[in-house]
């Protein structure tokens, strides 16, 4: 009964004629683009055709989500997990910061879209730097939406990384246990400079994390759908902003 209470509620805020409310859009929206492989299996085709169709859909999110006002877009598009898939699906995916920048980059300069990438870039090919840096570069100064990257990021490798930096500190004496606190940790992580994300949106009927974001997803909205990654759309986004401003954030209050 109360399952068929929370569809019910779920799916009138996702009514189209309900406007989004300019006034609460969420600054920070965080997507796990994930399907682009059942896309394409779907329909015959080769794994990397679905992530052909998935970078196409990214430019798209991305206006809509400037149009909207919204402040701050993380997109996971490869995990540190991800590496286990066989050499010529990571080798394509590698490749694909260069194909997006290249063709969205002039649009991304003009949009004063400002890119940042948020991941372990010590093992990531270089030609995949070059281009993602060279779009970080000039961007740096733009003061629209701020998009970030996530690339060869994973969460736990994230939190290791940054407890191994701060126990060199404390044995080289320049941090005291007495200063580790919340704040500290949020600014040591990778994401440091970026509020944590209010809505998480994750395509493809997977209902799980796969390690993104752990510390800075613990009070974030969170709405799935089952629509794969490729057939995202605008309306789609629509829907989850219109979903996030149903939902009553508490924080632990009454
Ligand atoms: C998401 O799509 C893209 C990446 C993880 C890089 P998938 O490739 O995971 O697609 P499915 O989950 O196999 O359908
Ligand atoms: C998560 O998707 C990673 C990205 C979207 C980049 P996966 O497809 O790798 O996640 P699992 O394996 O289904 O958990
Ligand atoms: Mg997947």
């Amino acid at each position: 009964m109360f399952d068929r209470f929370f569809q019910q509620a779920e799916e009138r805020s996702g009514d189209n004629d309900v406007p989004i409310d300019t006034s609460n859009v969420p600054k920070h929206i965080a997507i796990i683009m994930d399907g682009n492989g059942r896309w394409a299996k779907k329909k015959g085709l080769p794994r990397i055709a679905g992530h052909r169709e998935g970078m196409k859909v990214i430019h798209r999110i991305v206006e809509k989500a400037n149009d909207l006002q919204v402040k701050y877009l993380t997109l996971y598009a490869f995990s540190t997990e991800n590496w286990k898939r066989p050499k010529t699906e990571v080798d394509f995916l590698m490749k694909l910061p260069e194909q997006f920048l290249d063709k969205e980059l002039p649009k991304l300069k003009r949009n004063n879209v400002k890119v940042r990438i948020m991941g372990d870039e010590s093992v990531l090919p270089v030609h995949t730097l070059r281009a993602v840096h060279k779009a970080v570069d000039e961007t740096a100064a733009n003061t629209g939406l701020i998009l970030n990257f996530a690339l060869n990021y994973g969460s736990r490798h994230e939190i290791v990384n940054m407890v191994k930096q701060i126990g060199e500190e404390i044995e080289s004496n320049t941090l005291s246990p007495a200063d580790i606190n919340e704040k500290l940790l949020t600014e040591r992580l990778l994401s440091s400079g970026l509020p944590d994300p209010d809505l998480l949106i994750r395509t493809s009927g997977e209902i799980r994390l796969s390690n993104f974001m752990l510390w800075q997803l613990a009070y974030s909205e969170f709405w799935f759908t089952n629509v794969l990654w490729p057939d995202f759309g605008e309306e789609d986004l629509e829907e989850a902003i219109r979903t996030y401003q149903q939902r009553k954030r508490r924080y632990g209050g009454i």
